[in-house]
């Protein structure tokens, strides 16, 4: 998408053809500083310390690592080392293990010296897919805003997002904001409520830096703030996106997710989930009890970053020393609550046979 009327990704291959260059996503919205990743180490790196983030760009700096692992070791035992140096840099999203099991399942068989240009090959595929992914979720996710907006003539579209399900989680494009980039283009009138999405930030931080320089009409809103919108019609819809979906569609996304979804079923607001079809873990069958959430460092609970008025970057405390704090990263929303899974094939309703009938593939290799 564009930043200042350039196209960036969230993550390329650099001119020299093996470095891999990513937007250091700590850093916005208030400086647009671009990584250079240079090693295995540095992919893990990116990926635990969240300058990379959201799963399907997760699952692609993993691959890029794997590239850059079989530039310093093709051996066996240097595939298996990079797997379990990248596997453990985060838990939650299962984009990161899909990845790692699709150039796992390429280099395994081939001969070593062969493994370097086929892992940059499979990395390059696997961007290359998530960016035609989005825009089958785009073009299915569309069809409801349509029918929103028919609904509604001349008025405008009201969504709400969670977190940051934009291009800067993905390649390009985005999740849950691929149908609202694509709605925007084509003319409809469309407004985004953006949750600030704390303890991270990444709704205000993120998902805003982009809405607005895409030209998308967006609010941001505290995070308790959704339910009493919903109770005054002011959301037609909810759009997250998701980190892991369970093979009976429960859906894991950012803490905090779960209490919009309980909102939005009180109030009869239609709860959408937007994922690309490696965001399905069919391994998992109870969201709730089996999916892995990360806890994170109680710092991102007790201090805060922002910019002061002369322009530098501030970190202070807001929470009294010695409180103790707690930092679950993630919640699980129940089947029950979502209304649809928003697709590269459709949108679904969120259950065991829907999820096996439109990804029959996926079944196969869990
Ligand atoms: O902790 P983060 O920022 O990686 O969490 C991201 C999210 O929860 C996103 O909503 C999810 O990964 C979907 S991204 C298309």
């Amino acid at each position: 998408m564009k930043v200042d009327g350039k196209h960036f990704r969230s993550i390329w291959r650099e001119r020299d053809g093996w470095s891999v260059g990513a937007i250091d996503q700590r850093r916005l919205p208030h400086e647009f500083v671009i990584a250079r990743l240079t090693s295995c180490e540095d992919a893990a790196v990116a990926i635990r310390d969240m300058l990379v983030r959201g799963a399907p760009l997760i699952g692609a700096t993993a691959a890029y690592g794997m590239a850059l692992a079989m530039r310093e070791d093709s051996s066996d035992a240097g595939l298996k080392r990079a797997y379990e140096t990248l596997i453990v840099a985060r838990p939650t999203a299962i984009n990161l293990k899909w990845a790692l099991d699709e150039m796992r399942a390429t280099l395994a068989p081939i001969d070593p010296l062969e493994r370097a240009e086929a892992a940059y090959a499979r990395a390059d595929e696997i961007v290359e897919q998530d960016v035609e992914i989005n825009r089958g979720i785009a073009a299915n996710g569309l069809q409801l805003i349509e029918a929103i907006a028919a609904k509604k003539p001349g008025e405008t579209v009201n969504v709400l997002t969670h977190c940051n399900a934009g291009w800067l989680a993905t390649v390009d494009w985005g999740t849950a904001t691929a149908p609202i980039y694509l709605a925007h283009e084509r003319g409809i009138k469309i407004h985004v409520w953006v949750d600030e999405t704390r303890p991270r930030n990444q709704g205000a931080s993120l998902t805003a830096w982009e809405l607005g320089h895409h030209g998308v009409p967006h609010t941001v809103i505290p995070d308790n703030t959704g339910g009493h919108l919903m109770q005054h019609r002011m959301v037609d819809l909810a759009i997250v996106g998701t980190d892991r979906v369970a093979a009976n569609g429960d859906v894991c996304n950012k803490i905090g997710t779960y209490l919009k979804a309980l909102a939005a079923h009180d109030n009869g607001v239609p709860f959408y989930v937007a994922l690309p079809s490696p965001t399905i873990d069919f391994a998992v069958n109870d969201g709730i009890k089996d999916i892995p959430i990360e806890q994170r460092s109680g710092v991102e609970v007790t201090d805060m970053t922002g910019r002061t008025a002369d322009g530098r970057l501030e970190t202070v405390r807001i929470v009294p020393e010695g409180s103790p704090v707690a930092n679950y990263a993630f919640d699980v929303t129940p089947a029950r609550l979502v209304t649809g899974l928003i697709t590269e094939r459709g949108v679904l309703k969120p259950d065991r046979a829907s999820l096996a009938a439109a990804f029959p593939e996926r079944i196969a290799a869990a």
